[in-house]
C-alpha cells in the first residue's frame, strides 16, 4: 500500500522519536514529553509496518492484525489504568517476558518458513547461514528473557522466595550448558533437514529455559534492581534479534536502543550497589557472596508516639526524610508533602535522601514525590546527604528498611553486604516509621532499629504522617 522509500523514511523518523524519548526520560521535568515521543514513534512504527506489508497480503491478514491490535489495546488500557504504583515492577517484568516470547516465536516461525522455501542450491549460500545464526541467537536470548522475566515477576510479586537458590557445582553446570549451546548452534547451522534443525533448536530452547531460570533464581533479593534493568536490556537484544530475523531495520534500531540503555542502567545500578556487573548479569555464574543474612540482632527497641515525634520536629532545625517502599504502599507521599510545607513555613531545613534502589523500580521514590508536587531541589541523592547527616537533627525513615541498614557496611553474612546505604544512624535522632519489626525486601534484620538514638513509630506511614501533621502547630 505504500512504497519502500516512504516506509524507510517513516522508520527513520520513528527512530529519531525513540532517541528523543530516551533523552526526555532522563530527567523528571521532561519525562512526560519523553513518553509522548515514544508513543508517537511506536504508533508510526506500527502503522507503517502494517501498511508496508506489500502486495499479496489479503484483507484477511489486515483484519487479523486489526483484531489483534484492538484486543491488545483494550487489555493494555485496562491493565495500565488498574495497576497500582506498587505493582509497576511486576508489570514491567511481565512485559519484558512478552518481548522474549515474541522473539522465540518469531525465531521458530522464521526458521520453518525459511526452510520450507529452501532449495538445495541455496543451502550453501552465506545468507542462509547468517539467517540460521540469527534464528539460533534470537531464540536463545528470547527464551532466557522470557523465563528470566517470569521468575523476576514471581520474585517481585512475592510468589517466589527472594533468597538466592544456589546449586552446588553451578559454575561447572552453567559452563557445560553454554558449551552445549555452541555445539548445538554449529549442528543447527549444518543440519541437512528441517527435522534435524528443529531437534537442535528444541534442545537449545530447553537449555536456555534452564539458564534463564537459574540466572534469576540465583540472584538474591537485594540484587533484584539490577536484574530488572538487565532483563530490560535482554528484552531489547531479543527485539533486535527478531528485527534481524524479520529483516526489519526499525526493530533492530529500537531493540539496540533498549538493549544498550538497559545495559547502561544496569551498570549504574551495579555501581550504586557496589556489585560487580559481570557477577550479577551472569547470575549463578558469578562470584556474588552466598550470604545467609541470618544474624540475629539483639537489643532494646524504643517506641515513640505521634505527639512526641511532632514535638521533636518542632524543636529540630534540620530534618532529612528517607522514603522507602513502605511510602509507596501507604501512598504517604501526599501527607508527607503537606508535612514538609508545614515544617518549611516554620523555617526548618527539610530535604529528602533518595537511595538508588529505594522502592521496587529505578526512580520509584522520585516519581512518587514528583506526583505529590515535592520540589525537585530538596530531593537529594544518597551521596549528597550522607556527609551532612552528623549535623542533622532528625532523620525520618518513612517505610524504608534495607536502604538504611547498617549491616550492609559491617555484616559480611548479610545479603546486602557491600551496598552503600543512607547512614541515618549518624544523625542526632532517628524516627523509623513502619508497621512492625518485619524485615525489608532482602529479608534481613535491621540493627538501626536497636540503636540508642532510634525511636520506632509503628503504624501505616500515611496514617502516622497524617497524625503528626495534625499535631504540628
Ligand atoms: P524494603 O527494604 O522493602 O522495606 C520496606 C519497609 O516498608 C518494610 O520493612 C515494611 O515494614 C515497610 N512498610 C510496608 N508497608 C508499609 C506501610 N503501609 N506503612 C509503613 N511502612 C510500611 O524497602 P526499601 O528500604 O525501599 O529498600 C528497597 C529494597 O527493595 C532493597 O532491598 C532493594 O534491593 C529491593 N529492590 C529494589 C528494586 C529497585 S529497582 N528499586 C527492585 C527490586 C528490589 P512493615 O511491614 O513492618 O511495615
Amino acid at each position: 500500500m505504500i512504497t519502500a522509500e516512504l516506509q524507510t523514511a517513516a522508520y527513520l523518523f520513528a527512530s529519531v522519536l525513540f532517541i528523543l524519548s530516551l533523552g526526555g526520560l532522563s530527567s523528571q521535568e521532561s519525562a512526560k514529553r519523553g513518553v509522548l515521543y515514544g508513543m508517537i514513534g511506536m504508533a508510526l512504527a506500527i502503522a507503517f509496518t502494517v501498511l508496508g506489508l506489500g502486495e499479496g497480503v489479503g484483507m484477511d491478514a489486515y483484519s487479523y492484525i486489526g483484531g489483534a491490535i484492538a484486543i491488545a489495546s483494550v487489555i493494555g488500557i485496562f491493565v495500565a489504568r488498574k495497576v497500582e504504583m506498587t505493582g509497576m515492577p511486576q508489570l514491567v517484568a511481565i512485559l519484558h517476558s512478552f518481548v522474549g516470547l515474541a522473539a522465540v516465536l518469531v525465531g521458530y516461525g522464521s526458521y520453518i518458513d525459511h526452510m520450507e522455501h529452501m532449495t538445495p542450491d541455496k543451502m550453501e549460500a552465506v545468507a542462509h547461514s547468517i539467517h540460521l545464526v540469527e534464528v539460533f541467537i534470537g531464540v536463545f536470548i528470547g527464551m532466557i528473557t522470557f523465563i528470566g522475566s517470569i521468575i523476576a515477576w514471581g520474585k517481585l510479586d512475592g510468589k517466589i522466595r527472594s533468597k538466592p537458590l544456589i546449586l552446588p557445582a553451578r559454575h561447572a553446570i552453567n559452563g557445560l550448558m553454554i558449551l552445549a549451546c555452541f555445539v548445538l548452534g554449529y549442528l543447527f547451522c549444518v543440519a541437512e533437514t528441517m527435522q534435524d534443525g528443529m531437534l537442535y533448536l528444541y534442545i537449545m530452547t530447553a537449555i536456555a529455559t534452564y539458564i534463564g531460570f537459574m540466572m534469576v533464581m540465583a540472584i538474591g533479593g537485594a540484587d533484584m534492581p539490577v536484574v530488572v534493568s538487565m532483563l530490560n536490556s535482554y528484552s531489547g537484544w531479543a527485539a533486535a534479534a527478531a528485527g534481524f530475523m524479520l529483516g526489519n531495520d526499525l526493530l533492530i534500531v529500537t531493540g539496540a536502543l533498549v538493549g544498550s540503555s538497559g545495559a547502561i542502567l544496569s551498570i549504574i545500578m551495579c555501581e550504586a550497589m557496589n556489585r560487580s556487573f559481570i557477577s550479577v548479569i551472569s547470575g549463578g555464574f558469578g562470584d556474588a557472596p552466598v550470604a545467609s543474612g541470618d544474624r540475629v540482632v539483639e537489643g532494646e527497641v524504643t517506641a515513640t508516639t505521634h505527639s512526641e515525634t511532632a514535638a521533636l520536629l518542632n524543636e529540630a532545625s534540620s530534618i532529612v526524610i528517607v522514603p522507602g517502599y513502605g511510602m509507596a504502599v501507604a501512598k504517604a507521599q501526599y501527607p508527607i508533602y503537606d508535612m514538609v510545607q508545614r515544617l518549611q513555613k516554620k523555617g526548618k531545613k527539610v530535604s529528602f535522601a533518595i537511595h538508588p534502589v529505594a522502592g521496587r523500580l529505578p526512580g520509584h521514590m522520585n516519581v512518587l514525590l514528583a506526583e505529590a508536587n515535592v520540589s525537585y531541589d530538596i530531593v537529594l541523592e544518597m551521596e549528597e546527604v550522607n556527609p551532612d547527616l552528623p549535623e542533622t537533627d532528625v532523620v525520618m525513615v518513612i517505610g524504608a528498611n534495607d536502604i538504611v541498614n547498617p549491616g550492609a557496611l559491617d555484616d559480611k553474612s548479610s545479603p546486602i553486604y557491600g551496598m552503600p546505604v543512607i547512614e541515618a544512624w549518624n544523625a542526632k535522632q532517628v524516627i523509623v516509621m513502619k508497621r512492625s519489626m518485619a524485615t525489608g525486601y532482602a529479608g534481613v534484620q535491621n540493627p538501626l532499629f536497636f540503636k540508642d538514638n532510634t525511636d520506632m513509630l509503628y503504624g501505616d506511614a500515611k496514617d502516622s504522617v497524617d497524625k503528626i501533621n495534625s499535631e504540628l502547630n
